[in-house]
């Protein structure tokens, strides 16, 4: 972490920024924010349109943000011109922190990006490309073998080099009159103390990622907006929070959800699960039960469902469920081809070699991927190597994209994102795509 002047050459932003990375502090007293970090809230507000956060809310998100150990980036334009906003608020923020992807059988860890702002005044100057290239270059240094991040445009994030890796569903279920399910009830679920839920949230997740390809570690919040604690947008309490845990049938907590009424305005009556994580296909469909069976509710919402759930098989009427919405939740760049190809685990033995641009050079080469087991070797192919083994030629965003196996590389291919022939396509989709799809519920 320092301080380095951003002047940086061919990229537009005008001289005279200055681009920081520091830890996310309180002042002495640790009574309140150190004023660097007041100031990069401020301006990461302003730029998602959120009202300003309250100054005595922030200690907690500071030592919410330090539990993540987030790195915050702010650029700063000493040349305000007088009646301007304090220049000590950043006009550009940006912020990292490691988490761990299931890969298949790994927990690879993720250089994961997030809090994105620049400001009206100064976009389009290079700003964004000045901290994401300086960013990537660093996480690359660290030996992080891929980044991620949670896109808000789908425009933004291609050009340097993330591709869309996993997709969620928003599911509507009509609960009127009870759901059916095809199997009988298993363990128990119970309301939940909310302190207690709290606390055992991030164990459960924890089960949940080990078990689940493309689940990615989740930030300190999650817990505390699971049990309403913080509200979904704010770190206020949410009263109206509920939570309930599924115990198998030894009694071990393996699955909770959390939820709130939308009103008795909302018709119809609906409840919208805020969260919901299951260490296993049973805890899944008993807190599905529970949720089906609350009274004086005609629809259950869930936002961030599987897009290969089991929930709909597992009804007796499945006409109940209904997909409105799909949308793309983990962007994946990689960085170095070998280490990420390495830890990922393959549903069929094989070997491609990957012909690999990259913008910013990162990833860029010919890979030979060998895969035997369900492991890999990944090995430096040079021209005319191996002229046994089928050919793919991708950009590092499809790359991204076909890692988790999501999109099929026949997909990719009919989109031109990917070039090769019948045979390396078969290869590629039955060593990347012909297991369980990814699902990550994680949003940064
Ligand atoms: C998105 C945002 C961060 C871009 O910052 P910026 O400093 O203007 O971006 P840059 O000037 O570095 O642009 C880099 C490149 O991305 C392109 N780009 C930037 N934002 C884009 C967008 N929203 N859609 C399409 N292209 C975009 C630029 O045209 C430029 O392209 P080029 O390199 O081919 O010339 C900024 O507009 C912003 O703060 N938006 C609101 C908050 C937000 O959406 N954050 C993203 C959270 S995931």
């Amino acid at each position: 972490m320092g301080e380095t002047t951003a002047a940086p050459a061919g990229s537009g932003a005008p001289d005279g920024l200055r681009l920081v990375s520091f830890a996310p502090g309180l002042d002495d007293a640790g009574q309140a924010a150190d004023a660097r970090t007041r100031n990069w809230f401020d301006a990461v507000d302003l730029g998602f349109h959120e009202e300003r956060t309250d100054e005595s809310r922030l200690p907690a998100l500071v030592r919410a943000f330090q539990r993540d150990g987030r790195t915050l980036t702010a650029v700063y334009d000493d040349a305000a011109p007088e009646h301007a906003w304090d220049p000590a608020v950043p006009v550009a923020t940006y912020a990292s922190m490691v988490n761990d992807l299931n890969v298949g059988g790994t927990l690879l860890p993720a250089h994961l990006v997030t809090a994105v702002t620049v400001r009206p005044t100064h976009r389009r100057r290079g700003i964004l490309r000045r901290m994401i290239t300086t960013d990537l270059a660093a996480a690359k240094a660290a030996g992080l073998p891929v980044a991620a991040l949670t896109a808000s445009e789908a425009t933004i994030y291609g050009r340097f080099g993330f591709g869309a890796a996993t997709s969620s569903a928003e599911i509507q279920v009509d609960t009127r009159g009870g759901l059916d399910f095809n199997a009988p009830p298993a363990g128990t679920v119970a309301v939940a103390d909310a302190a207690k839920l709290q606390a055992l949230a991030p164990g459960i997740f924890r089960a949940h990622l080990q078990r689940t390809f493309g689940a990615l570690g989740r930030q300190h919040s999650y817990a505390l907006r699971a049990s309403g604690a913080w509200g979904q947008e704010s770190t206020e309490p949410d009263k109206g929070v509920r939570g309930v845990i599924r115990y198998d049938s030894n009694g071990v907590p393996d699955g909770y959800a959390a939820y709130k009424s939308l009103g008795w305005q909302t018709e119809p009556h609906t409840l919208k699960v805020i969260d919901l994580v299951a260490a296993g296909d049973e805890a899944y469909r008993e807190l599905w039960r529970y949720l089906g069976a609350v009274d004086l509710v005609e629809r259950v919402t869930f936002g961030v469902a599987p897009v290969e759930d089991p929930l709909p098989w597992m009804l007796a009427n499945r006409r109940r469920y209904r997909v409105t919405g799909i949308d793309d939740v983990l962007w994946l760049r990689v960085l170095d081809v070998g280490a990420a190809l390495q830890a990922r685990g393959y549903f069929a033995d094989g070997a491609v070699v990957l012909d690999v641009t990259d913008p910013l050079d990162h990833a860029a080469g010919s890979w030979l991927l060998e895969a035997r087991g369900g492991a890999a070797a990944v090995t430096p192919a040079a021209d005319g190597d191996r002229p046994d083994v089928p050919r793919a030629a991708l950009g590092v965003s499809a790359l991204g994209s076909l890692y988790l196996g999501a999109v099929s590389a026949r997909t990719l291919a009919s989109a031109g994102g990917i070039r090769a022939g019948e045979d390396a396509l078969d290869m590629l989709d039955a060593m990347f795509s012909a297991g369980p799809a990814p699902y990550c519920s994680t949003h940064f």
